[in-house]
């Protein structure tokens, strides 16, 4: 599928339900009519930024891009510019890059999770391949570090600093929790590297690129950080979802595959006879997997599971952590922005999809 550029930015802002849950009240329309003309832009500049001379490069780097995606990250950047000067260049190259890093790390999270879909087709190296599929991550990296080099030594540092954060959440959730670590706060700091650190970077560039006051920074890393670990929570319960047409991705990929998530800790945590028994059969069925079983073995526990507490309790953690999101907004002007970033919190923390 090709994006058509003219309508995308109504649909992209349709993805999570967004604009109807954001762009609510009497100054919500001019806001989403400039945070819509910044996605198409984004979204035009994105088409020709990755485009590759060499032909199966060229292919690989567009592949998932054109399979659709939300755009939360640009969306985010879009919307903190406008308490600067809005849609200028540097905020739009900067919303590039961070998306095509997050474009990145997809084709990477899926060779690591051994995930077999994503945005709704074939993952890139379900197609192409392992060392294809790495190759065109790494390519995209490079395209999102040359855009941020063309804007300065600001730019440099935000996407080394905010893509090594990624980078250690990805290798500490492959690692896991070492003895003496709490496995719960632990896989916190995994949520809030792995996807925090970019969705705080997203909020952070509409300030800076945008010549907004300086001092609100601070808060939208802290805001972004903070919706990122809900967002990602969220994640973690959309993963137990039976809709893949939702979703886009294989319905518990990381359960089946031994990746921790949030509610398998929750119900790891418990003491009960029928939590335990719960869990064991998961392992059972992980470890069966590993040797080879059909990833379908697990297709009842996946179902007990989202219908378990700890899933439930998932979800109130990601209200508490939007919650804190919101309180991160004290410094922000009341106004229509201020309203938005706390809507979007809002809606992150009861998505699905
Ligand atoms: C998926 O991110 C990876 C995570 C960090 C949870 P999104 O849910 O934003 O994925 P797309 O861009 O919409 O496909
Ligand atoms: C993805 O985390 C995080 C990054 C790509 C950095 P997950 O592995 O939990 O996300 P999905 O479910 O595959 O999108
Ligand atoms: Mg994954
Ligand atoms: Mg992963």
């Amino acid at each position: 599928m090709t994006p058509s550029p003219s309508a995308s930015g109504s649909r992209l802002a349709s993805r999570l339900g967004l604009s109807d849950r954001i762009f609510i009240g009497p100054q919500a329309g001019r806001l989403l009519s400039k945070v819509e003309a910044g996605l198409d832009l984004v979204e035009d500049g994105l088409a020709l930024d990755l485009r590759v001379t060499d032909a199966l490069a060229d292919s690989a780097s567009r592949y998932l891009y054109e399979a659709g995606g939300k755009r939360v990250r640009p969306l985010l950047t879009l919307l903190t510019a406008q308490l600067g000067d809005g849609n200028i260049p540097g905020v739009i190259d900067a919303a590039k890059a961070l998306e095509m890093t997050h474009l990145g790390s997809l084709y990477h999270d899926d060779v690591m999770d051994g995930a077999d879909r994503r945005r709704g087709v074939p993952s890139a190296h379900a197609v192409w391949g392992n060392s294809v599929a790495i190759l065109t991550g790494d390519l995209l990296f490079s395209r999102a570090s040359q855009l941020m080099a063309h804007m300065g030594d600001r730019a440099i540092r935000l996407q080394a600093d905010t893509f090594e954060r990624l980078v250690l959440g990805q290798m500490h959730e492959t690692v896991g929790p070492q003895p003496g670590d709490d496995p719960i706060e632990f896989y916190l700091e995994v949520l809030s590297d792995k996807t925090g650190s970019l969705i705080a970077a997203s909020a952070q560039a509409g300030i800076i690129f945008s010549n907004a006051p300086e001092e609100l920074e601070a808060p939208m890393a802290v805001y972004g950080d903070k919706v990122g670990v809900a967002f990602q929570l969220m994640d973690d319960v959309i993963d137990l979802s039976p809709n893949p047409e939702d979703t886009g991705k294989v319905p518990g990929t990381d359960l089946r595959a031994g990746v921790p998530t949030m509610p398998y800790l929750l119900l790891s945590a418990r003491d009960d006879a029928a939590s335990r028994a719960l869990r064991s059969r998961i392992d059972d069925g992980v470890a069966q997997i590993a040797d080879g079983a059909d990833p379908r073995i697990l297709d009842h526990e996946l179902d007990q599971l989202r219908d378990d507490d700890a899933t439930e309790s998932t979800r109130a953690l990601a209200q508490e952590w939007s919650q804190a999101a919101v309180e991160a907004l004290a410094p922000l002007p009341r106004g229509a922005v201020r309203d938005a970033l706390t809507r979007f919190a809002d809606a992150v923390a009861d998505r699905t999809s």
